[in-house]
């Protein structure tokens, strides 16, 4: 059975802990390939929420195998965290999770390290979450960095993290003039977190491939989004992965002829986190109305989300580089008592009408939205069930966006809760 994937094809935020979470119950593997804990996947089951930065949405259900691949770079502190926090509520993780051997870990000096760069950039900061991402994935590419598998042997854990709280001590004392850390307090640290986690760590790569090989079906769970995508984002405020389904196969270790199937999933309006340019940001009330509506503030570090009318050349980008086959459109809902509702359709760039999406980020710093106002409607949809059943406004608009877009929708989310949702019938 060919794999899916479920992919933010905005700034990340889109709901696709929710997607995950509506579609895992037909999965048998659930994956995360790329970031952290700087992911925040909020998913709500009968009035309770949940909220992850590490763990994959599959692990809500029961039965369901969930991976944190190579890709990923893994906080220990966050993932026994997480694992405790379910386990106290009565869901048992033994034996439904397994983190690769060579995922790199995110320790106590690449958060300190995210920060104090953070602090120095003021006036130009990227907003980061803070979580050490950036730091970790910088020590990965400098090929110093600390693997799951060095995590879990004392005597590797040892000699690599000697060397690298010597090394991180000489940037945070000399460059930052901030006080130095202690070995001994991050290697014992370190010591238990891999005792505790040992048991989990393993070659995930091979852990797939058979998987993929025996049929079973595996579902890969973006974090972030396109448009924060290293190497596709508006570069440098993005992070450090590769936050498109481009980065599936690296960071998971499998052909990337195995994902046949590719949602990608946006809400029916946009959101950002942290600085960058985001060309249909709304400065008014009626951006004051998506983020109150929409509860638009961030699940990892509470910061307001900026809000704005849905990219129309934005999404066209992310569909065209991940060849999806449907959109999930998600809070439709939030668009209710908008008398009219928005989308952006090109750019105005030095003077001249762009319809595509320019990569190079100084153009789209400098990109003025063109706006196309659609009917609103008033009606809450959030009892609604079906396609048919929307307010006809609601209907034209999520097919506008379809249209213009280029990929129809499969699913259409119109609350929080699990039963606010439609999936369009196969045709
Ligand atoms: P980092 O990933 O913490 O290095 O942050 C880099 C940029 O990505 C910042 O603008 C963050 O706000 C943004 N970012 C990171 N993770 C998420 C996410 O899960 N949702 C939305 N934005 C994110």
């Amino acid at each position: 059975m060919p794999a899916t994937s479920v992919i933010g094809a905005q700034w990340g935020d889109e709901g696709k802990g929710k997607v995950i979470d509506l579609i895992a119950d037909r999965a048998d593997v659930v994956v995360r390939f790329q970031g952290g804990a700087n992911a925040g996947h909020t998913v709500i089951v009968e009035g309770v929420k949940f909220v992850f930065h590490l763990l994959p949405s599959g692990v809500l259900h029961p039965g369901k195998l969930n991976v944190l691949g190579n890709g990923v770079v893994v906080d220990p502190a966050v993932l026994l965290d997480e694992v405790g926090q379910f386990e106290s509520r009565g869901i048992s993780l033994e034996g439904r999770l397994v983190v690769s051997g060579a995922a790199h870990c995110v320790l106590p000096y690449h958060r300190v390290l995210d920060q104090l760069r953070e602090g120095e950039k003021a006036g130009v900061a990227i907003g980061t979450t803070g979580r050490g991402i950036g730091p970790a994935y910088a020590d990965k590419a400098n090929r110093c960095g600390i693997r799951a598998w060095d995590l879990v042997d004392e005597g590797r854990l040892r000699a690599r993290l000697a060397a690298n709280v010597d090394d991180k001590n000489k940037v945070i004392t000399r460059l930052y003039g901030a006080p130095p850390l202690d070995f001994d307090e991050i290697f014992d640290l370190a010591r238990d977190q891999g005792r505790r986690l040992r048991s989990l760590v393993k070659d995930t790569g091979a852990v797939l491939r058979r998987a993929l090989r025996e049929g079973q079906h595996v579902f890969f769970e973006g974090a972030q989004g396109v448009m924060l995508d290293i190497d596709h984002g508006t570069y440098p405020f993005v992070t450090s992965s590769n936050a498109d389904s481009l980065g599936i196969a690296a960071g998971a270790g499998i052909s990337p002829r195995e994902i046949g199937h590719q949602i990608g999933v946006t809400k029916a309006y946009c959101t950002r986190v942290g600085a960058g340019p985001f060309p249909s940001e709304l400065h008014d009330e009626r951006g004051e109305q998506l983020r109150e509506g929409g509860s638009e503030f961030g699940a990892t570090t509470g910061r307001p989300r900026r809000c704005g009318w849905f990219d129309v050349p934005a999404a066209r980008y992310a569909a065209a580089l991940c060849a999806f086959d449907g959109l999930a459109i998600t809070k439709l809902d939030v668009l209710s008592g908008f008398d009219e509702v928005g989308l952006v359709t090109a750019y105005e760039i030095d003077g001249r009408t762009v319809d595509e999406y320019p990569v190079d980020t100084p153009l789209i710093e400098r990109a003025r939205p063109i706006v196309k106002m659609f009917p609103g409607w008033s009606e809450d949809v959030r009892s609604v069930r079906s396609f048919a059943d929307l307010p006809p406004a609601a209907r034209s608009f999520v097919e506008e966006i379809c249209a213009r877009v280029g990929v129809p929708w499969e699913i259409l989310s119109v609350g929080p809760g699990r039963e606010s949702t439609m999936f369009r019938e196969p045709s």
